[in-house]
């Protein structure tokens, strides 16, 4: 491959935080159970903020933990501003931010503005008070076509399978992008814009540090709802995906607007606020349009997810990525795992949800590479709970326990995301591997697999080659060498099957993404490696980060 320069280095004023911050996702409801229901909840996770600390991330992002009758696991929000009693209270809340705050965590939360959920006060009192209505208009409510409006008012299907209306009791349907439960807001109608202010500035008043946001090229619909006719199919489903329900240029509007409040506050408290959008485009230039300098600060680079264990594949999406920054001037957010997706070991593996598990030793050596690669990449990172775990997929959950709504939407065609989402193991001598307190006994919402043991926290912490202790020495790494962060990025020659990098003037990222051992393409003292054999030769799937020799 080439030499080239990329990637220029961040100017200084642009070294916010979260430019380069390493944020650790937190499915709350997966990750530690403080009261023995079986669910995680914030006192869990509070307990577990030095664990955090230790491993060495800038920031947390919680998942929706909000009223909610967890239609979609807190995606189908009752109330925007208050906790669920499953997950704890406000003031729980306001002790985990407070402890993270002294352990120099930062904090984000998630907000979901485009739909919320069917028992949201705004939609109910929607529903009693019937057709054209102002309550109605807060939400996309009209009249069914066919002759007794039996048919959809549009042609629009679901993300998570089947029409995208439901019918209320009377002659009109509701728009739900997602499942039936969750009705989209109507983003034309002020009021909407109104209350998600309040909102941000809710959450900004108790002390976040930012928002993720949730579906953020939806939000807007084409106005008129038309059908459509030129929509590219699902691979799975072989539904239609709505073109004019995502992605209208009217969106981007929201996104100033909530830009200039986290500026207020940034510049108000002295304490730099992000807002971190899901775009759900693939599209690169088109995401950049998201991450403007006076919209969101960063979206997530999905692609990076998708790419294939292949070096060209690798090269491209890469390439890609950092050309954002160029665009946007702001900084690439990296995913290699997140609650949505199967986790990276078993996709390296080559299996998937309800297919099997897949090779997972090779899954492992690919994911370990994977996640040296990530971590020298300029921008940021966003890790997923367990990833640092090395935890695989779980493949094989009985149908009968699984709860996603993509999966009973869809008919059982797509298996969904339960299998991401089984609570953590801990520990791995005690009941629910420590997930619950010890002798509280609380069967855990989703099963463990016995195999959890294997990837116990307190299991790894005590072997020096595990997956855990890979990611504490490169985010230890990451935080004494500028470099890293600040460094510019230059891609190296290298053979087939090989990518090769550095940063600054001091380091390089070596990874062999092919099936046989090379030569490792850079000279140097090497300061981590994702297999213990790597050295002058890299084996197969495997990555290292070498120190150069001086004005290299
Ligand atoms: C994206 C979230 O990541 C996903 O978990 C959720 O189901 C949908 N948005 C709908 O809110």
């Amino acid at each position: 491959m080439s030499a080239e320069v990329c990637c220029p280095p961040l100017p200084g004023s642009a070294r916010d935080w979260w430019q380069t911050a390493v944020v650790y996702q937190v499915y709350v409801r997966s990750f530690a159970d403080s009261d023995g229901d079986g669910i995680g909840d914030l006192d869990g996770v509070r307990a577990r903020l030095p664990y955090l600390r230790s491993l060495g991330v800038d920031a947390l992002w919680l998942n929706p933990f909000y009223p909610s009758p967890q239609h979609d696991h807190g995606y189908d929000v009752s109330d925007y501003r208050g906790v669920h009693p499953e997950y704890g209270t406000l003031e729980s809340f306001d002790r985990l931010i407070r402890d993270a705050h002294r352990l120099d965590l930062k904090v984000l939360v998630d907000v979901v503005p485009n739909h919320c959920s069917i028992e949201h006060p705004w939609f109910r009192a929607a529903l009693a008070a019937g057709p054209g209505s102002p309550e109605r208009a807060h939400f996309h409510f009209a009249d069914g076509r066919g002759e007794y409006g039996e048919l959809p008012p549009n042609n629009w299907r679901s993300i998570f399978g089947g029409s995208a209306w439901q019918r209320a009791s009377d002659t009109q349907w509701f728009l739900h992008t997602f499942a039936a439960e969750q009705p989209d807001f109507n983003w034309r109608h002020p009021d909407v814009s109104s209350y998600f202010e309040e909102v941000l500035r809710f959450w900004l008043d108790r002390g976040v540090d930012g928002l993720r946001i949730d579906v953020a090229h939806g939000l807007h619909k084409a106005d008129g709802l038309p059908d459509h006719e030129h929509a590219e199919h699902d691979e799975l489903t072989g539904d239609p995906i709505n073109p004019h329900a995502w992605n209208q240029p009217e969106v981007h509007g929201v996104w100033r607007s909530w830009r200039a409040i986290a500026e207020e506050y940034s510049r108000r408290t002295g304490r730099d606020r992000v807002l971190v959008g899901e775009v759900g485009l693939l599209d690169t230039d088109q995401l950049a349009q998201y991450q403007r300098p006076d919209e969101l600060h960063q979206t997530f680079f999905f692609e990076f997810l998708r790419a294939e264990w292949d070096d060209q594949a690798l090269h491209d999406v890469i390439d890609r990525g950092l050309g954002t920054i160029a665009g946007s001037g702001s900084s690439v957010a990296w995913v290699l795992n997140n609650h949505d997706m199967p986790r990276s070991v078993t996709r390296y593996a080559g299996g998937a949800p309800g297919a099997g598990p897949g090779d997972l030793h090779l899954g492992l050596a690919r994911a370990r590479a994977a996640a040296l690669l990530m971590l020298a990449l300029p921008g940021s990172s966003y890790l997923y709970q367990g990833e640092e775990l090395g935890l695989p997929e779980v493949t094989d959950l009985p149908e009968h326990l699984l709860t996603d709504p993509m999966f009973h939407r869809s008919g059982g065609v797509r298996r969904g995301r339960d299998g991401c989402r089984v609570p953590l193991p801990w520990t791995a001598a005690h009941d629910s591997f420590g997930f619950s307190p010890d002798g509280t006994r609380g069967t855990t919402w989703l099963p463990q697999p016995d195999w959890f043991a294997e990837h116990a926290a307190d299991l790894l912490l005590g072997s020096g080659d595990s997956m855990l202790h890979l990611y504490r020495e490169a985010l230890a790494l990451r935080h004494r060498i500028p470099a890293l962060a600040f460094g510019d990025f230059r891609w190296l020659p290298t053979e087939p099957g090989v990518l090769a990098f550095t940063r600054g003037d001091g380091l390089a990222c070596a990874v062999n993404c092919s099936s046989r051992p090379v030569c490792n393409p850079v000279e140097g003292v090497v300061l981590i490696a994702s297999d213990t054999e790597a050295g002058e030769k890299l084996p197969a799937n495997s990555a290292v980060w070498t120190l150069l020799p001086d004005g290299t």
